[in-house]
C-alpha cells in the first residue's frame, strides 16, 4: 500500500506530521512518499500542482492532505493560486464523495458555540458532492455584458450544473451511508429557485425509492443553515451540492467546538481517496506550533478504515484522541479553564503515547 504525502502550506506541514508520527507506530505495511502541493509547489516549480505530484497522488492507494493557501497569493492568476492544486486533485482522482462528519466530543461540548444541550451527542455526517456545481461548471469567465440590468459593463459569470448520473452516484453514497448509522437523510437543495436543485431533488427521491428502510426527506439550504444552528442533533446524514456543502459543513464544524477536530475524505468509486481536516492552512499561526493535530490525525484514520482496508487500526487512533481528550490535554483552539495547554507536537506526542 502506498500513501502520498502532500502537506502543503501554512499549518499543513506541522500537522501532517503529527499524523505520520501516528501512522508510523501502529506498525501497518505501507510505503509513504511526499510532494509538495499549492503555494509550496507553486514556489519551488511555478505551479500549485505539478505533473509529478498529480502522478504520485493517482499512483497511491491514499493521499494524505495537510492545507494549502496564504494570503501572498491572492494576487496570482487564478490557475497558480494554491486551492487550484486541491480543487485539480478532486477533479482528476475524480474524488466526487466528500465526508464531513461532525461530531461533538462529550469533553469538548462547553468549547462548542451553541449551548452544551444542542450539541451534547451531536453526531451528524455531510456528504458533499465534490466535483461538480458551480465549481467546475462551464462556461465561466468574464466578458462585457450585452444584457442584464448594465449592458455594456464588465460582467463575470459562473456555471451551476449537475447531470443526472452525477446525482445519482452521490445519492447511492448518502442512503448506504445512512444504513450505517441513523437511516436518515436530508437533502439539501435550492429546488424553490434553481433548475439545477429541481434535478437534485428529483434524482434523490427516485433513488430513495431503492432504500425503503431509509427516511428521506428534502429542505431549502437556506432553512438548512438555520435548522443546523437551531437543532443540529435532528439530522443524520446531509447530503448537498458542492457549494452548499462547501458552507454548510464549516457551519456545522463550529457546532463541534473547533474546526481544528474535524476529518474528511473525498472518495472516487474506486475507493481511492483524499483524506484532509476540514480546515484551512491557517497562515497567521503556521510555524508557532500551536495548530491543532487531531482533524489530521483523524482524516488518517479515516483513511486506514475507507481506503486501506484497517478499520481497527482506526478504532485505536479514534480511541486514543478520545483518551488525550479525556487527560484534559489541549491546543489553543480548544483550550478552557481547567485544561491543559499543549502545542501542536506534544499533542502528537499525547496520541502515540495514548496508543500504547
Ligand atoms: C474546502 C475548501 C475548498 C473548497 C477551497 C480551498 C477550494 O474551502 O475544502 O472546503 O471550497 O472546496
Ligand atoms: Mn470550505
Amino acid at each position: 500500500m502506498k500513501i502520498a504525502i502532500l502537506p502543503g502550506d501554512g499549518i499543513g506541514p506541522e500537522i501532517v506530521a503529527e499524523a505520520v508520527k501516528v501512522l508510523k507506530v501502529l506498525d501497518l505495511n505501507f510505503e509513504t512518499e511526499t510532494a509538495l502541493v499549492g503555494g509550496a509547489a507553486f514556489e519551488a516549480y511555478g505551479h500549485p500542482l505539478p505533473e509529478a505530484t498529480l502522478q504520485l497522488a493517482k499512483d497511491a492507494d491514499a493521499v494524505l492532505f495537510g492545507a494549502v493557501g496564504d494570503w501572498k497569493y491572492d494576487t496570482l492568476d487564478r490557475p497558480l493560486r494554491p486551492e487550484q492544486a486541491i480543487l485539480g486533485l478532486r477533479k482528476n482522482l475524480g474524488l466526487f464523495a466528500n465526508f464531513r462528519p461532525a461530531i461533538c466530543y462529550p469533553q469538548l461540548v462547553d468549547a462548542s458555540s451553541l449551548k452544551r444541550e444542542l450539541v451534547s451527542g451531536l453526531d451528524i455526517l455531510i456528504i458533499r458532492e465534490l466535483t461538480g456545481d458551480i465549481y467546475f461548471g462551464q462556461p465561466r469567465g468574464r466578458r462585457i455584458a450585452t444584457d442584464g440590468h448594465f449592458p455594456g459593463a464588465e460582467e463575470a459569470f459562473d456555471t451551476m450544473r449537475y447531470s443526472r448520473p452525477e446525482i445519482e452516484r452521490i445519492a447511492h453514497v448518502a442512503f448506504q451511508a445512512a444504513r450505517k448509522r441513523g437511516k436518515r437523510v436530508t437533502s439539501v437543495d435550492k429546488a424553490n429557485v434553481l433548475e439545477t436543485f429541481q434535478l437534485w431533488k428529483d434524482v434523490v427521491t427516485e433513488i430513495g425509492l431503492q432504500y425503503p428502510d431509509v427516511a428521506l426527506d428534502h429542505m431549502y439550504v437556506d432553512n438548512a443553515a438555520m435548522q443546523l444552528v437551531r437543532a443540529p442533533k435532528k439530522f443524520d446524514v446531509v447530503v448537498t451540492g458542492n457549494m452548499f456543502g462547501d458552507i454548510l459543513s464549516d457551519a456545522a464544524a463550529m457546532l463541534t467546538g473547533s474546526i481544528g477536530m474535524l476529518p474528511s475524505a473525498s472518495l472516487n468509486d474506486k475507493n481511492q481517496g483524499l483524506y484532509e481536516p476540514s480546515h484551512g492552512s491557517a497562515p497567521d499561526i503556521a510555524g508557532k506550533g500551536v495548530a491543532n493535530p487531531l482533524a489530521t490525525i483523524l482524516s488518517a484514520a479515516m483513511m486506514l478504515r475507507f481506503s486501506l482496508n484497517q478499520p481497527e487500526a482506526a478504532a485505536r487512533i479514534e480511541q486514543a484522541v478520545d483518551k488525550v481528550l479525556s487527560q484534559g490535554l489541549r491546543t489553543p483552539d480548544i483550550y478552557s479553564d481547567g485544561t491543559t495547554r499543549i502545542g501542536t507536537v506534544e499533542m502528537g506526542d499525547a496520541v502515540v503515547k495514548a496508543l500504547g
